[in-house]
């Protein structure tokens, strides 16, 4: 055991952990989060998906030691009690179904649009085809994706805060 701090939503956190614990363990069971979900366990399916630096990470299968930067969960991309317009969009697009796979889908598609505001159908299908989904929703997510590029691009940047003109 050894203490290692993490930067999650914005908050420091030291923690005495085994520092090989994956992530996702240590934001579940000492962390209390539960937007980041255990799936496959072998980087496989996307259902523990975390931003670390922005850029989507399996968490199961990252040992906390080698954790570089700051990690946002889902439970971090609302803002002060508005949701992020990828989360919007996933409401009115009635995206999830059991919901499983969701978080590792709205934080990769948050990824995505922060790189690329405006991404093709076949970019989002690329993008978005390792984060599985035995609901197949695929194509809900989809829409969504589009309209929170839409709607990003009306007024809320990709960070998910309002544009200052
Ligand atoms: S639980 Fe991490 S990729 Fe499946
Ligand atoms: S909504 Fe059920 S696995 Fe994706």
């Amino acid at each position: 055991m050894s203490d290692i701090t993490l930067k999650v939503n914005g908050r420091t956190h030291t923690l005495d952990i085994d520092p090989s614990a994956p992530l996702l363990y240590v934001l579940r069971n000492d962390l209390g989060l539960q937007g980041p979900h255990f799936g496959c366990g072998l980087g496989q399916c996307g259902a523990c998906t975390v931003l670390i630096n922005g850029s989507a990470t399996r968490a199961c299968v990252l040992p906390t030691s080698s954790v570089r930067g700051e990690i946002t969960t889902l439970e971090g991309l609302a803002e002060e009690g508005t949701l992020h317009p990828v989360q919007q969009a996933w409401i009115d697009e009635q995206v999830p179904q059991c919901g499983f796979c969701q978080n590792g889908q709205i934080l990769n598609a948050k990824a995505l649009l922060d790189q690329n505001p405006h991404p093709t159908d076949a970019e989002i299908r690329e993008w978005m085809d390792p984060i599985l989904c035995r609901c197949m929703t695929y194509y809900r997510i989809q829409a969504a994706i589009k309209r929170a590029a839409t709607s990003m691009a009306a007024g809320r940047s990709a960070s998910g805060k309002e544009v200052v003109a």
